[in-house]
C-alpha cells in the first residue's frame, strides 16, 4: 500500500514530470526500447488521447502515434472533425517493449507490471493537462486510466467517470483496425472508430 501511495506522488508541473520520469524509467535495459516517448501536443487541451505503447517507428522518433497506428489514427480524427494539433496523445507505457527477431524488433504487449509502474505518468499529464474528456485507445490504456480490465466492445463509445476524476471515453485501437484482413470489415471498423471519435469531440466541447 505504500509503494501504492507513493506511486502516485502528486506532481505540480512538467519539469518535476520529466524529472520523476528520467529517475523511475531513465534506466530501464533489456528489449526496452532506446528512449522514453513523452506525450505531446497543447498543454491545455480540451481532448486528450492515451494509446497503449510507442511502436518501433515511435521509438525511434522519440514521438507518440507516427508510424502505421499513427497514420491511421490521424485519417480517423480528420474524418471526425478534430484536428491532432488541438488535442493531447499519449501512451499508457513510455518505452517501446519488444523481442528482437534477426534485425526486426517485434512490439510486445505491455503486461499489467508496466502498465501499473506507469500508472502515476499517466495520472499525472491527466493532472496537468486537465482535459474535459480521457479517450482510452484499446484494453491497455482502458486498464491504465480505470485500474481494471474491461470489455471494449461493451465499454466503448459512452462518457464514463474515470477513479482518477474526470471524464473518460473507450473505444477501439487503431492498430487493431490494420489487423482485420477483410476490406469490407475494415471500413466498417474505421467508421465505427470515426463515430466514437465524433463522440468524443462533442463531449469536450
Ligand atoms: N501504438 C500505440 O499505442 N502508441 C503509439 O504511440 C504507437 C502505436
Amino acid at each position: 500500500r505504500e509503494a501504492a501511495d507513493m506511486a502516485m506522488t502528486k506532481i505540480g508541473s512538467w519539469e518535476q514530470l520529466a524529472e520523476e520520469a528520467q529517475r523511475r524509467h531513465g534506466e530501464e535495459q533489456g528489449n526496452a526500447g532506446t528512449q522514453l516517448v513523452f506525450g505531446e501536443g497543447r498543454r491545455d487541451a480540451d481532448l486528450m488521447f492515451v494509446g497503449e505503447q510507442p511502436g518501433d517507428q515511435e521509438d525511434r522518433a522519440g514521438r507518440p502515434f507516427v508510424g502505421p497506428a499513427g497514420q491511421l489514427f490521424d485519417q480517423a480524427l480528420g474524418r471526425a472533425g478534430i484536428d491532432r494539433a488541438e488535442t493531447y496523445v499519449t501512451n499508457a507505457v513510455k518505452r517501446f517493449k519488444f523481442e528482437q527477431r534477426g534485425k526486426r524488433r517485434i512490439h510486445s504487449k505491455p503486461g499489467a507490471q508496466e502498465i501499473e509502474a506507469y500508472r502515476w505518468w499517466i495520472e499525472a499529464e491527466r493532472g496537468l493537462v486537465a482535459p474535459d474528456l480521457t479517450v482510452a485507445l484499446g484494453a491497455t490504456a482502458a486498464r491504465a486510466l480505470l485500474g481494471k480490465t474491461v470489455t471494449i466492445s461493451k465499454t466503448r463509445g459512452t462518457a464514463l467517470e474515470l477513479p482518477g476524476g474526470g471524464r473518460g471515453l473507450v473505444t477501439v485501437h487503431p492498430s487493431y483496425l490494420l489487423r482485420i484482413p477483410d476490406k469490407g470489415k475494415a471500413d466498417e471498423e474505421m467508421h465505427r472508430f470515426v463515430e466514437d471519435l465524433e463522440t468524443a469531440r462533442k463531449l469536450a466541447a
